[in-house]
């Protein structure tokens, strides 16, 4: 696996790519996990090379959020990601992303506001501001972006489609434990106790999956997932959207969102799981 940090480097590789080769990129943050190594897996069979960057995007954290200490193992993820068969890491220094005059920022307007853009009100902008860089260095035929990320995933298929952007998104599953928790690098830090309560969270989407299955509506879905959830967990939210706009769900809705944000102690995990009618 080729590793780059320069910018001129990596343009210099991506130019000498042959143009029939198709590529493939996963952005990431680092800190990789079995979560991320199934996205490189999802596009072995789609293209011919596969990238995937590392990069602790400082403009995606709030002044208040501790970027300092946000998890960093470069060593690790590079060894994870040469076994998973990816082609090139790519993990830029911030001065080269944000070098000093830096004032170009990507806002998508309405669904970066809602849901957890109204708890991390400068999160999104961080976030499309940050894609749209990479995929203008990287210029994959093909990214991958986890489902779990829902808001982020909606956001960004907004974005390509605004932009122009030549690039088909390819959303890869939730993966989850054994216990139905999806998989996130904050699960380290629930007790036992927590943890056991933390179960409910997919329990809670499941039923509401199965209700609006056998034909309940949002409101009745909202209720029934509101049931069974941990009554120790005070969700932020606990919402039934449309998939794309982050919206109420309306006539043009063609697939239906459940979606959950809260605190387990004081770890704040999300989830969410498309409702299916039968
Ligand atoms: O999902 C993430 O890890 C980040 O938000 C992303 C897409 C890599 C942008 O920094």
């Amino acid at each position: 696996m080729l590793t780059l940090q320069s910018l001129s480097e990596f343009r210099e590789w991506r130019m000498s790519v042959d143009p029939s080769r198709s590529i493939g990129f996963t952005p990431t943050m680092g800190a990789l996990h079995a979560g991320h190594l199934s996205h490189l897996h999802a596009l072995a069979p789609v293209v011919d090379l596969r990238i995937c960057s590392v990069y602790v995007n400082p403009t995606q954290f709030a002044p208040d959020e501790d970027l300092e200490r946000y998890p960093r193992d470069l060593e690790r993820d590079a060894e994870l990601l040469a076994e998973a068969g990816c082609d090139l890491l790519f993990f830029p220094s911030d001065q080269s992303m944000y070098p000093a005059g830096y004032s170009t920022y990507v806002e998508v307007e309405g669904i970066s506001s809602v849901y957890e853009g109204a708890h991390r009100p400068s999160h999104f902008r961080g976030v499309s501001t940050i894609v749209a860089k990479f995929l203008g260095l990287v210029r994959p035929d093909v990214m991958t972006l986890g489902r779990k990320d829902a808001q982020q995933l909606a956001l960004l298929e907004r974005m390509v489609i605004d932009l122009n952007i030549d690039t088909r998104i390819l959303p890869i599953p939730t993966v989850r434990a054994e216990d139905g928790l999806a998989m996130s690098s904050r699960n380290a830090f629930l007790s036992a106790d927590e943890r056991e309560r933390a179960r409910s969270i997919s329990r809670a989407l499941g039923a509401g999956s199965a209700a609006f299955a056998a034909g309940a509506d949002p409101e009745g879905v909202e209720v029934l997932m509101r049931r069974e959830l941990d009554a120790a967990i005070q969700p932020d939210y606990l919402d039934v959207v449309d998939r794309r706009t982050f919206g109420p769900p309306n006539d043009e809705t063609t697939e239906h969102l459940a979606i959950f944000a809260g605190y387990v102690g004081s770890t704040r995990l999300i989830d969410n799981l498309i409702l299916e009618s039968r």
